[in-house]
């Protein structure tokens, strides 16, 4: 039995990650930023009532980061897999990311959220990492992030958090190797979610169960990759 820590775990990918892995009797620590409003995983929380832990935890505030350490560090010994999911697709209401009209602020958020937060959970948490035989840091990326596979405009700030944060994964990859803890970089498909969209070609149970055996089977040999679902390499 596996202890899996999953950002944003509210909706979307991170919900169903939460729901997959508690199926199959695994223990979850579902992190979100409003567990009073997180309705999916208050009813998850009723089926799994020993396996599922609901902890509040904004990504981007210290504090949130310090205080779940704190909490989970008393109740865990260690942790497995690390699930670095919460994402946004942009920091600016109406979601432009164009030229002509790109503001910074939009840029701080985004980066905040999809590069610079995994890496700071990844450090916060890897005491608790340490403490597993065969540890895990799973950072869910985009196909948006391949600088090779680019071929339209727009989206600056999200194809831009996403290829620098293939690149954290990378470095935190060497730094991790001698610890003998494996990170990935993982492009989950286009699948419906709010992020998603309805138009999206995936339904979500797939994915993440690829995703979850890909992340089994993954080795030392496969870490600082970025992987489709499937485990074949993405171009960079
Ligand atoms: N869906 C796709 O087609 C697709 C494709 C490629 C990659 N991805 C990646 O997959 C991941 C999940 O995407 P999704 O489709 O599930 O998106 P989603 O449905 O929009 O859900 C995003 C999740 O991230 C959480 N979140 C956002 N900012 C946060 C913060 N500061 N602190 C903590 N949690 C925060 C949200 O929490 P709240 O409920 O509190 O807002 C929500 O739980 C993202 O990293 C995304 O880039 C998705």
């Amino acid at each position: 039995m596996k202890k899996i820590f999953i950002t944003g775990a509210s909706r979307g990918l991170g919900l169903e990650f939460s729901k997959q892995y508690l199926e199959r009797g695994d223990t979850v620590i579902a992190s979100c930023r409003n567990p009073e409003k997180a309705e999916a995983l208050k009813d998850l929380k009723s089926i799994f009532p020993d396996n599922l832990t609901i902890v509040q935890l904004d990504v981007v505030d210290e504090q949130s980061r310090n205080d779940v350490f704190t909490n989970i560090e008393k109740e865990f010994d260690a942790i497995d897999i690390l699930i670095n999911n919460a994402g946004i697709i942009s920091g600016n209401e109406s979601e432009s990311s164009v030229l002509g009209e790109i503001y910074k602020e939009d840029f701080r958020k985004v980066f905040s959220v999809n590069t610079i937060a995994p890496l700071l959970m990844s450090e916060k948490l890897l005491p608790l990492l340490e403490k597993s035989s065969n540890a895990k840091i799973v950072n869910i990326s985009s196909q948006n992030g391949s600088i090779a596979l680019r071929s339209v405009g727009g989206k600056y700030s999200y194809a831009a958090s996403k290829a620098a944060l293939n690149m954290v994964t990378k470095v935190l990859s060497n730094d991790l190797k001698d610890k003998g803890i494996i990170t990935l970089a993982i492009h989950p498909g286009w699948i419906k979610t709010d992020m998603g969209g309805s138009n999206a070609p995936l339904e979500i149970e797939e994915p993440i169960s690829q995703i979850i055996s890909l992340t089994d089977k993954s080795s030392l040999n496969e870490s600082g990759k970025f992987l489709d679902r499937e485990g074949k390499e993405v171009p960079w």
